[in-house]
């Protein structure tokens, strides 16, 4: 991971995060536990939970927890009470008496997706509600499972500690999010005035976007694929839904597998680009009966529902790699009347439908390149992680200054043009430099930026 190593060298020595008390929740793999320890030899204390619960890899949970470089609460399948459980004691900071305190921390959230930040919101909320009305929040009062066990960690909180998350939110100077459907959440937070502290969108750094979601799942959604299923991709015919950056990543590396591809879209300028590159674009209902492999990459819900499921080939595989598992009906399998389920081997069940054709559903709906697979590979992990350290410096080094308001903000392009040329010697790629006539031709710095901010790569 060269960018990170490079992090390492550049700023070891000055420990830009001396003091900071970090709570990361994202996915605890071997690429993020070298993360974990870049941010440690940066000087930061760490505690950290994964943002998925079929995306530990325990041999890398152990290894932070062995070295003692983050206290970490992760395990792959955890169940959802489990999950939640972890997060919370992730956000819990302890005093040296070892008494719960919400004083010593966390004061930066590294998250993808947005759980954590999620957490300390609806505690905030609870808590002014209860301020007011004594009511605490009730699992019974929502059908939403993740929020069932929300809830039941706020009410035990609310009665520990009715100023836990207030402290913690007043206490933190900022968010770094990974990720597309996370940040989404963040702009959302920021439009209805709902934000508790400033917020750098990692996701949008060309060197993550345009990298991680982009190569990063052209690598990892076979990987995926094969390793729950083992089957021949060449020849078989696949919808992907969303031909955004994870919809283009998957596309490009089950076309070079020899699949026949094609892509539901709503949008006409991504569709028009899946066109443009040969695939086709049609909607789900024209391929339901003839694809053998669905994937969904939308970061929206009820993208393949059980009606659907009811039409497809026997044994077609259906899975996910967008952020959330609301884009696989699994509730409404579940609810089917007279379906079986059967576990062929863990993240891969075969739902039978009573006339006897089965679906083979991966990692429960949710994504399967984490789930069934180990995600991304470490170097385009090191470009995505490279920003996220140098967004917890930058949110660190502005803890007292007012250049950060309660909202979402990009890295400055000249930080991702370093974090790709971090990358560059790795592949034993040599830029060209622009002579001095040549910049000043194209009014462009000799050492960057090199693209305006409307250019979109
Ligand atoms: P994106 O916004 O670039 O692409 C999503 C695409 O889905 C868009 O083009 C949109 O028009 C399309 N879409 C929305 N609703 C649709 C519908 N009903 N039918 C068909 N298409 C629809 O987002 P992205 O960066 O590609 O990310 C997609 C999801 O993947 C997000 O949830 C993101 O957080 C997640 N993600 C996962 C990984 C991973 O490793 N599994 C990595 C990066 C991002
Ligand atoms: N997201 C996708 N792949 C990942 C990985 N290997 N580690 C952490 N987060 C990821």
């Amino acid at each position: 991971m060269p960018g990170l190593m490079s992090c390492r060298s550049e700023m070891e020595a000055e420990k830009p995060l001396k003091g900071a008390k970090i709570t990361g929740s994202l996915h605890m793999t071997i690429q993020t536990a070298v993360l974990i320890e870049t941010l440690k030899s940066l000087g930061a204390d760490i505690r950290w939970c994964s943002c998925n619960i079929f995306s530990t890899q325990d041999h890398a949970a152990a290894a932070i927890a062995q070295s003692n470089s983050a206290s970490v609460f992760a395990w792959k399948a955890e169940t959802l009470e489990e999950y939640w459980w972890c997060v919370n004691e992730a956000l819990t900071w302890y005093d040296e008496a070892g008494y719960p305190n919400p004083n010593e921390g966390p004061n930066l959230i590294v998250d993808d997706g947005g759980d954590a930040t999620l957490l300390i919101h609806e505690g905030v909320e609870w808590e002014n509600n209860y301020e007011v009305n004594k009511k605490l929040p009730n699992p019974d009062d929502t059908d939403n499972l993740e929020m069932k066990e929300v809830y039941r960690v706020l009410a035990k909180e609310l009665e520990k500690n009715p100023k836990k998350w207030q402290t913690i939110a007043n206490n933190v100077y900022g968010v770094s999010e990974e990720t597309t459907t996370g940040v989404h959440r963040l702009y959302t937070m920021a439009e209805n005035n709902k934000l508790l502290f400033p917020a750098l969108n990692v996701n949008d750094s060309v060197t993550k976007s345009k990298f991680d979601n982009l190569y990063g799942c052209k690598h990892s959604l076979p990987d995926g694929i094969m390793r729950a299923t083992d089957v021949m991709l060449a020849g078989k015919e696949v919808l992907v839904f969303g031909y955004g950056d994870v919809g283009k990543g998957c596309a490009f590396s089950l076309k070079a597998a020899g699949c026949r591809v094609n892509i539901a879209e709503i949008d006409p300028i991504c569709a028009l680009q899946a066109a443009m590159e040969g695939l086709t674009v049609c909607r789900k209902e024209d391929v339901l009966s003839t694809c053998d492999i669905f994937v969904t990459a939308t970061g929206n819900k009820d993208i393949i529902m059980v009606e659907d499921m009811v039409k497809m080939k026997n044994n077609a595989i259906v899975c996910n790699i967008g952020h959330f598992d609301n884009e696989i009906d699994i509730g409404g399998l579940e609810n089917f009347p007279g379906i079986i389920k059967e576990n062929i081997k863990p993240q891969n069940d075969r739902w039978i439908f009573p006339d006897g054709h089965g679906v083979l559903v991966l990692a429960e709906g949710r994504l399967v390149n984490l789930g069934c697979a180990t995600g991304h590979p470490s170097f385009v992990m090191s470009c995505s992680f490279t920003n996220q350290t140098v967004a917890q410096v930058e949110l660190w080094k502005n803890k007292n200054t007012d250049k950060y308001r309660n909202e979402v903000y990009v890295l400055p392009k000249k930080l991702d043009e370093k974090v790709a040329h971090l990358h560059l010697n790795h592949l034993n790629a040599r830029l060209t430099r622009l002579t001095d006539e040549q910049a000043l031709y194209i009014k462009v710095p000799k050492d960057g930026p090199f693209k305006p901010n409307h250019y979109r790569y």
